[in-house]
Order: C-alpha cells, then sequence, then structure tokens
C-alpha cells in the first residue's frame, strides 16, 4: 500500500494556467514618496556603474574598490561576468583579494524592492552589499557573492522601509582567495522585479531564505525530490544501503557554508530510495586543532553486518595542522539503531605502497566468490589511477590483496570513490576522476576473479556535465541501485548566495544493455512523486506545451516514431521562456541526443552530448525528471545526461517539443507534475 496521496487530477487548462504567481504581482510602481528632504527617489546614483567610473560612490574604507574596480571587463578565467550596460565593479580589479575597504552609493528614498548583481566570494559576516538606513545607520539587509565572479540577481522587499533614506555599503574586510565582491545593476521599485524584457526575476539571495523552518519550498531554486542539504554544502553520496528495510542515504556535508570544509556525514533514510527523512549528523570531525585545520570524515561506504549498521570511511587529517600525521586512513562506525554511530575505530593506518596520489573512499562489499567481506580504495600513483583491494572476515582486520586495477595514464591520476559490483553475469566497476580539469564519472565492465579485475569495455556513466561521485548497493529487491552527486568539482553554485550548494541524483537501477554498456533507469517508486495525473497526447504532430506549474517539478515522457518523424532534429525546450531555456536536441542522422544548458539561466554553460539507439520498433523514449534546478534525461536504451540549471526567470517553465525541417511524431507524451521528496523529521 502506498503512504502518499493519491495523485489529483489536473487538466490541461488547469495546467496551462498553472503558471507560478510572481510574489511581485502586487508590487506597486514606486513614486516619490514622503521622502526625507533632499533624499533621492529612484535608487543610488550610476546604479550600475555605467559612468564609468565612481561617480556617485564614495570609498569608505580602504582601497578595496579604487576607481579602478569600475571595469568593462566581460569575461575572466571561467567565462563570462554577465553585467549590464557596459561597466561593472568587479572588486578584484582595483587592488585584488588582500585588499579591503568599503564603498558607500548615495543616499535614496528606500522603494518596495530593490535587486542587483552580485559577484565574488561568500562570506556573509565579511563580504557583503548592505542595505544601511541613514537615520541611525542600522544595517537592514545583506547578501554575500557566490563564490564565482559571474552574477546573480538578488531581489530584496525593502517595502518596510518604504520612503526611509537609505544606502548601499559593498563592505570586502576579506583577505585571501575569494576576499572581494562584485556588484552591478541596482535597480529598485517595478524595474527591480522585472527585466528589461517584461520578465520576472526569481527570487534569489540570504534575505529570502526561511530561517525558523526548514521550508524547502521557498527557494525557487532549490530542488523539490532531490536530497540538499537545508543550509551548507554536500559532495558525495556515501554508506548508500538498504538496512532493515530502510534505504539510508549518507552525504559529504560542511555545515557551516556552502562550500566545501571540515567534512561530515550528513545522514537521511527513507523508505523506497526517493523520499528522505533528514537525520542527525551520523558522522562529525574532530574539533580543529588550528583555525584553518580541514581534517575530517571522507567518504566511505555501508553494510549490514549481522543486524549492525556498519560504515568504513576515510579519516582524512590535515597535515597542515597536525604535522606527522598520516592524511588519509580507514576507519570503521557502527549504529545499531541506524541513527547513532560510536566514534570510529582506524582499521587501515597505512596506505599501501605505490598510493602516492590518494588512499580514499572504501567501498566494502561482500564478495559472493569466497564469501568475505572485500573493500575497494581509491588510489594513484605516477599519473595512472588505480584501485586499491583488502580483504577481512570481521571488518576489523583488513589483509592487502594488491592492485585490483589501474589505468593507462588517460583516465585521471587519481581514481576516487570506487565502486565493484557483480550486474548480470559480468562485474562493474566505477570510479571518478579529473581529467584535464574535467570532472568524469567512468565506469568499467569485465571480469573479477576474486583478486584482479579487467576491464573489457570503458564508458563515461553519465553523458551530462553533473554527476560525480556515483555509488551503488544491492538492495532487499536484489536491484542494483544508485545515486551520484549531481555536480562536479568544476560546477557553478549560484545556489550558494541562498546558503546552500549540492544535491543528489535521483537514485537509478542499473543494468547492462544487450549491447554491453552500462544502463540506467529511474528507480521504478519515483512514480510515487507524480502529484497529479498524466497530461497526455498520443499519435500527435504536436505544437505547442506544456508549463511545470507552480511546483516547477515534472516528469515529462514522450514516445517518439522515428518512422513517422520526418524532422532530422527535434527539440525538447524545457524551463523555457522568450529569454532562457535548456535544449534537449535529438539528431536522427547521428543518433546524437545533446543536453544545451549554453541558455540555461544562471551557472555552467555547456553542449552535452551522449549517443542513443532507437528500439527495434523504431521508437526512441525519453523519460525526463526536471526539478527546480536539474535536468535527469533517461533514454529507453539506458543512457542518461544530468546537469544542473538556474533559470533567471520564473517565467521559464515551459515545455515544449518542436521540429525542424519536417514534422515530429509522437506516439505518446505526458508531463506529470512532481511532489516533494522531504519526509517531515
Ligand atoms: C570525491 C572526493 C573524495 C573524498 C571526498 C572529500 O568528490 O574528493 O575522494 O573522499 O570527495 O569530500
Amino acid at each position: 500500500m502506498s503512504r502518499w496521496k493519491a495523485p489529483r487530477t489536473i487538466s490541461v487548462a488547469a495546467l496551462l494556467v498553472a503558471a507560478s504567481v510572481p510574489i511581485s504581482a502586487n508590487v506597486t510602481a514606486d513614486v516619490a514618496h514622503a521622502a526625507p528632504p533632499g533624499t533621492r527617489a529612484g535608487g543610488p546614483v550610476n546604479p550600475g556603474f555605467d559612468t564609468g567610473d565612481l561617480t556617485g560612490w564614495t570609498v569608505t574604507e580602504g582601497t578595496a574598490f579604487g576607481p579602478a574596480a569600475v571595469t568593462t571587463t566581460d569575461t575572466y578565467w571561467g567565462g563570462p561576468f554577465h553585467h549590464r550596460g557596459s561597466h561593472h565593479l568587479w572588486g578584484f580589479a582595483a587592488a585584488g583579494d588582500d585588499a579591503t575597504g568599503t564603498l558607500t552609493s548615495s543616499t535614496f528614498a528606500a522603494p518596495s524592492r530593490i535587486s542587483f548583481l552580485v559577484g565574488g566570494g561568500w562570506d556573509p559576516e565579511r563580504l557583503y552589499v548592505a542595505l544601511v538606513r541613514d537615520s541611525d545607520g542600522r544595517t537592514l539587509l545583506k547578501q554575500t557573492g557566490p563564490e564565482d565572479e559571474a552574477y546573480v540577481r538578488i531581489l530584496w522587499d525593502t517595502s518596510a522601509w518604504l520612503g526611509q533614506a537609505v544606502h548601499l555599503e559593498v563592505v570586502d574586510r576579506k583577505t585571501g582567495g575569494w576576499g572581494h565582491l562584485n556588484l552591478d545593476d541596482v535597480r529598485t521599485g517595478d524595474a527591480a522585479v522585472r527585466d528589461d524584457n517584461g520578465l520576472t526575476f526569481r527570487t534569489l539571495g540570504q534575505a529570502n531564505q526561511p530561517t525558523a523552518t526548514r521550508d524547502f519550498t521557498a527557494d525557487p531554486l532549490r530542488p523539490q525530490f532531490h536530497y540538499t542539504p537545508y543550509q551548507g554544502w554536500i559532495n558525495d553520496p556515501n554508506g548508500v544501503v538498504q538496512w532493515r528495510g530502510r534505504h539510508h542515504l549518507f552525504s559529504q556535508y560542511h555545515p557551516d557554508s556552502p562550500l566545501w570544509g571540515p567534512m561530515h556525514w550528513a545522514h537521511a533514510e527513507g523508505p523506497d530510495a526517493v523520499h528522505w527523512r533528514e537525520l542527525p549528523v551520523a558522522l562529525a570531525p574532530p574539533p580543529r586543532a588550528t583555525p584553518t585545520d580541514i581534517s575530517g570524515i571522507f567518504s566511505g561506504s555501508a553494510v549490514d553486518d549481522g543486524g549492525t549498521l556498519t560504515v568504513a570511511y576515510t579519516k582524512f587529517t590535515d597535515t597542515a595542522a597536525h604535522p606527522g600525521a598520516t592524511p588519509e586512513t580507514v576507519a570503521v562506525a557502527t549504529s545499531t539503531d541506524g541513527v547513532a554511530f560510536t566514534p570510529g575505530t582506524e582499521v587501515i593506518t597505512q596506505a599501501p605502497p605505490g598510493s602516492s596520489a590518494g588512499f580514499r573512499d572504501p567501498k566494502v562489499f561482500r564478495d559472493p566468490l569466497d564469501g568475505r567481506w572485500k573493500m575497494v580504495v581509491g588510489s594513484g600513483d605516477g599519473g595512472r589511477g588505480k584501485v586499491q583491494l583488502y580483504a577481512s572476515d570481521d571488518l576489523r582486520s583488513w589483509t592487502y590483496s594488491g592492485v585490483l586495477t589501474e589505468g593507462d595514464g588517460t583516465t585521471g591520476a587519481m581514481w576516487e570513490c570506487p565502486d565493484l559490483f557483480p550486474l548480470d553475469g559480468k562485474w562493474v566497476l566505477l570510479y571518478s576522476t579529473n581529467e584535464g580539469g574535467r570532472s568524469l564519472q567512468r565506469y568499467a565492465v569485465g571480469a573479477y576473479d576474486g583478486g584482479r579485475f579487467t576491464a573489457e569495455r570503458h564508458g563515461v556513466l553519465d553523458g551530462g556535465g553533473d554527476v560525480y561521485a556515483a555509488q551503488s548497493y544491492r538492495d532487499d529487491a536484489g536491484r542494483r541501485l544508485m545515486t551520484a552527486w549531481m555536480s562536479d568539482w568544476n560546477v557553478k553554485e549560484p545556489t550558494r548566495v541562498g546558503g546552500w550548494a549540492g544535491a543528489q541524483s535521483l537514485h537509478r537501477e542499473l543494468f547492462l544493455s544487450p549491447d554491453g554498456r552500462l544502463g540506467q533507469r529511474p528507480v521504478a517508486a519515483a512514480d510515487s512523486l507524480a502529484q497529479g495525473r498524466p497530461v497526455t497526447v498520443t499519435g500527435k504532430t504536436v505544437k505547442g506545451g506544456w508549463r511545470l506549474g507552480r511546483g516547477d517539478a515534472a516528469r515529462v515522457k514522450a514516445v517518439l516514431d522515428l518512422g513517422g518523424t520526418t524532422a532530422d532534429t527535434v527539440t525538447l525546450r524545457l524551463k523555457a521562456s522568450a529569454a532562457e531555456a535548456t535544449v534537449l536536441r535529438y539528431e536522427k542522422s547521428t543518433g546524437t541526443l545533446a543536453l544545451d544548458t549554453t541558455g540555461a539561466g544562471y551557472g555552467t554553460r555547456a553542449t552535452y552530448t551522449t549517443h542513443v539507439r532507437p528500439g527495434a520498433d523504431g521508437t526512441l523514449a525519453l523519460d525526463v525528471f526536471v526539478d527546480r534546478s536539474s535536468v535527469e534525461v533517461f533514454t529507453s536504451d539506458g543512457a542518461a545526461l544530468t546537469a544542473r540549471v538556474y533559470p533567471r526567470y520564473r517565467e521559464s517553465d515551459a515545455v515544449e517539443f518542436t521540429a525542424e525541417g519536417g514534422r515530429l511524431l509522437l506516439r505518446s507524451a505526458s508531463l506529470t507534475p512532481l511532489g516533494s521528496a522531504v519526509l517531515p523529521d
């Protein structure tokens, strides 16, 4: 029996009008309010620095914001700034990261809304744009940067101070890396809410985050059916396991900021590998020995050891703070209630020889070949990634069995997060690499003899840009389930302006496809996310489209009839408006499926491709999960494309099929609104 609410019926007409209602709909145009004498209405002088200098702004402290900070520079090492107008204030340009200082705007009468573009480092205490009231010098609102040069728009509701004399202060008290802040295009009143093209800005920023409750609906970039940290940062999924019937999901976690830092293990559990209830932090680092000590609990795995939930993890010790310590060892901790864990005991205190690049991310499994516990650990040496293998009878005493397998030097110098498991008569090895600045989730399919793995075929697990550190487990039903960090070390994280970063992918079931590739499909329980009946069309040449609606989360399924489709390129536009879209494109002649995020909004912009094979009946089925800041595409032949996307505008919620140079025939297509995966604490 399902414990989820029965789907509610939604008609097509309802869906078409269910677009989110702008909270700003009742913003009144700002007129000259009862502004104190001498106070300027309409915002600060030179609100986008487009005079080319600091006209209207005053350096009130330090050297961080000299005139040289006003620049026309439009790109940095990571791409475009996306500033508006000719100039912007690049906090790095005048005096680098180490300079500190404050820049103060002219005084103006507070409008009902203010918005602005912010870039630069994340540090709410030392780096921020502030709204300050002139009469008492009180800081009314603050916003820090996204730890990226590229701009993100922040929207403030300032109606509480309407008409009062206020000014902006750009404050930089941070030295060292990312010790600067960027500002551009301050807008007030109605223009703060709407862009010049009439589209409405999404309401982002720390002032818009709920503080008292764990409300996952308020932030327009907050995934609804993907696990995310309420505040702080997550990366790799850890310890994925089904234990006493419940699915457990731990995550590399830094609670103090949306940036990587001393690692904890966040912990969630649920009934179905889809819905998650947050549990207390399972593992936490030791107290810091120095203010910069980044020692912590790195990645690892979990098994059921005769009823005891047992986790093996990397104990990472920062040798700068602990001279002479061994940086990476393996430790084991246990829980009998699935919530509280014993302190860890080190079980492997030294890396084996030939581990110069690292020794981390133990993944434990019961080896069906000899019934013993085995552990694979990520490593590398001499420019080649490798996997170390250990054996044990009790999870405490481990014997080194040698190198399981290693790369040829073309697939990264350090293989992180290895995972070895049998699947459909073969063995599969998952590992994560960094190759020439690109993070990749790789796999190999091959043979394993209890000591060595021999690869017969290599592949990339997901053709998209944002899948890394995948980890799998065999569930009670015998399925091989997998989830991955839906980001990677290169990805931009615009959600940092709201204090959080990182999301775990939907759980996926792995299988070997008939041609020997590693395939994946969404876990069956993802059906339980449905919040309404699918809106379906069949046997149609499709025109027009749907809207994602208020929840901004939906599943789009389509079966393309390739025989009846005369167009060579078929396009599914997602999260689309006149200004932006995430575009999925299938090219019949080459079999290429491309996920194009170059016009998707904030964040990383790229085009990701994979090759797909239509079924014998001449169809290609697409199963697309769209969440507030992600798109996961699954195809009928087991391919996947995953990307984080961060639309700028509220109106970017259209879903539409188009075809060029011919017609598109769909056997069927449907859009199902999806609900939240968050279970109450
Ligand atoms: C992979 C990784 C692991 C390490 C962890 C630290 O993303 O680098 O190798 O254990 O993240 O957070």
